[in-house]
């Protein structure tokens, strides 16, 4: 696989005009602003030697005015175009951050969790925006401003005096670059605690209904609380090594100041500098210590930025492995919906256990599927399968002769409606969540598939109706109430296939009966596979598949499969007795 290119490079390159219009700014700022030490210089030795005329005098203060004035739209300048643009750049960032978390698959986001996701988001992409704005300018006008105030001070002043006043800048640069190592560290792990604490939080407060029913509190706050500790020392190795470089700068460009002073002073003494050399020199010197303080905050913020950047380079190099081999997709009208399973193996990893195993079997149009079999046994595994949450193997899964493998993903899942056995609602309202495969859909028709859903008359009985907003923020529903709202979404979706993943369970059987027999009128002549722990839910159905420890057990109608006596017959045994001691109480 070729290496892929460093994002940031690429948001980079993609600004570079706005970026040189800034760096433009920062040449000419950093030249000019070296020009008024000059200046002063000329002013001073004109009236030590009493040379210089009113005139004169007003003209050259009224140059440094000019040039002041210069520097301040200057500056407007590379803060908009260097700043702006860092703004610009994280807004990319995120939301090429967000589709590529669309694009990943099931697979990934049970290795990466939403704290953890959440944190890249916030911090690491802030952390880069720092970087590619204030980072990218203090090290520039920093490294230009030595430069230039160091050739100002040879060429114009002393070569002597100037070599004897930059021995330090090795000492501070060799310092810099150690402590910017470190700080890289030190910061990765800081980034890391807080995305493990963004973690729990998350997990947390999602859970919280389980904390509360098993009243584990105080237990979540003590474990928090060490998150917590964990995150703040972290956070205060990071503070510490900080603190220790403004002081440092500012101490050696203190100690050296004192040093040229009394050199200075003293080649002044002996009339091999002017009083106006030296009063610039000072002056230049004096320009010297904000680089100083600049690299240290510079080298902060760039090993900040750039071990985020490798946190997320390293996401934003994983490649989805569910992924569409043909760009062109073209919706595929005239799907049948005819499944068939061919020696279909499949494990969730390589080193994993078989979860399905040797599946045969075939569904033909318009038939309409039952699947049983107890908990594990590999039901939502087969219609993970069929979604390509995850991919079967080559040549054993087949939808309409087409091995699913080659069919276009969008494709594949559009033909598909499906009700997951989590049946997820957004926090949104009621119409908008049965609308969602698309918000445009007539207000009538969402009812119709409501009523279809056996869900609409209690939409009607809550005080905003299909307005009603779910979750958090919204009413509370009912497990029952849930699953038929999802029903409802999928029905809305009028596919080909419709598969319930087990979609029935908190429904009541009269209700249940009544929906069944409206999922007959509506599939008519459509695929239809639902999968149910309850016989009575699956009996009426054109097929009943009966699944065991990944296997299918046994295929056929609900009599044929009561006369085999085998695993089918003895659930339904098991459930009727259950039933029969439920009724007596
Ligand atoms: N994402 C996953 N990674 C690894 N193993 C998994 C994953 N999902 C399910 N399994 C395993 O695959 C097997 C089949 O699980 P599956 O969810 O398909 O069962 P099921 O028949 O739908 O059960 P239930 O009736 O409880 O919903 C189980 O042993 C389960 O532990
Ligand atoms: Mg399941």
């Amino acid at each position: 696989m070729e290496k892929k290119q460093n994002i940031l490079w690429k948001y980079i390159i993609k600004y570079k005009t706005k970026y040189l219009i800034g760096v433009v700014a920062v040449v000419v700022i950093d030249y000019i602003q070296l020009i008024i030490p000059l200046i002063i210089r000329d002013i001073t030795n004109g009236l030590t030697d009493k040379s210089l005329d009113e005139n004169t005098l007003f003209s050259k203060l009224f140059l440094i005015l000019i040039i002041g004035l210069s520097i301040s739209v200057l500056r407007y300048m590379w803060r908009y175009f260097i700043f702006g643009t860092s703004r610009i750049i994280e807004d990319d960032i995120r939301k090429d951050f967000y589709s590529h978390l669309q694009k990943m698959t099931q697979s990934f986001f049970n290795k990466n969790k939403t704290g953890d996701l959440m944190a890249y988001e916030t911090n690491d992409i802030g952390a880069i925006r720092m970087m590619t704005g204030p980072g990218i300018l203090m090290g520039l006008d920093a490294l230009l401003l030595t430069v230039f105030t160091i050739f100002q001070m040879m060429t114009q002043i002393s070569v002597k005096l100037t070599l004897f006043s930059i021995m330090p800048l090795p000492f501070i640069a060799i310092g810099s670059l150690l402590l910017g190592r470190e700080m890289r560290k030190r910061f990765k792990e800081k980034q890391e605690a807080f995305a493990y604490m963004s973690d729990i939080v998350q997990e947390n407060i999602s859970g919280i209904r389980v904390i509360k029913a098993f009243v584990q509190e105080g237990f979540e706050s003590f474990e928090f609380a060490k998150v917590n500790k964990k995150n703040y020392e972290k956070n205060m190795k990071v503070v510490m090594l900080y603190a220790l470089m403004f002081p440092m700068a500012m101490f050696i460009s203190g100690v050296s100041i004192t040093a040229v002073l009394g050199y200075g002073g003293y080649l002044t003494i002996l009339g091999q500098l002017s009083i106006g050399e030296f009063v610039a020199f000072i002056q230049y010197l004096l320009v010297l210590v904000w680089p100083m303080i600049a690299f240290g905050w510079c080298i902060n913020i760039m090993s900040q930025g750039s071990a985020s950047l490798s946190r997320l380079q390293e996401l934003f190099d994983i490649e989805p492995d569910i992924f569409d081999d043909t760009e062109h997709i073209e919706f595929d009208k005239t799907m049948q919906g005819e499944i068939s399973l061919n020696k279909l193996d499949f494990a969730y990893s390589v080193e994993g256990e078989k979860v399905l195993k040797n599946l045969e079997a075939v569904i033909k149009k318009g038939e309409t599927i039952g699947i049983v079999g107890k908990t594990g046994s590999g039901k939502t595994t087969l219609a993970n399968l069929l979604l390509r949450l995850y991919n079967p193997p080559k040549g054993s899964v087949y939808l309409d002769g087409r091995d699913i493998l080659d069919i276009p993903v969008a494709e594949l899942r559009n033909s598909i409606a499906y009700v997951p056995q989590d049946n997820f609602l957004f926090s949104d309202t009621i119409l908008n969540n049965i609308a969602f495969i698309n918000p445009d859909t007539d207000k009538e028709v969402i009812y119709e598939v409501a009523k279809k859903a056996e869900v609409h008359e209690e939409v009607l009985e809550f005080p905003k109706g299909y307005q009603t907003i779910i979750g958090e923020k919204g009413v509370t529903l009912s497990g029952g109430q849930r699953q038929r709202i999802s029903i409802a979404r999928a029905f809305a979706k009028q596919a080909p296939i419709l598969i319930l993943d087990d979609a029935l369970s908190a429904i009541d059987t009269k209700t249940e009966e009544a929906l069944l027999g409206n999922l007959k009128e509506i599939r008519k002549g459509k695929t239809t596979i639902v999968i149910s722990h309850r016989i009575s839910t699956i009996q009426g159905m054109d097929k009943i598949i009966v699944m065991d420890q990944g296997e299918i057990k046994e295929i056929g109608k609900h009599e044929e499969l009561l006369m085999l006596e085998g695993l089918y017959y003895e659930i339904t045994q098991k459930q009727m007795l259950e039933k029969e001691l439920l009724d007596k109480d």
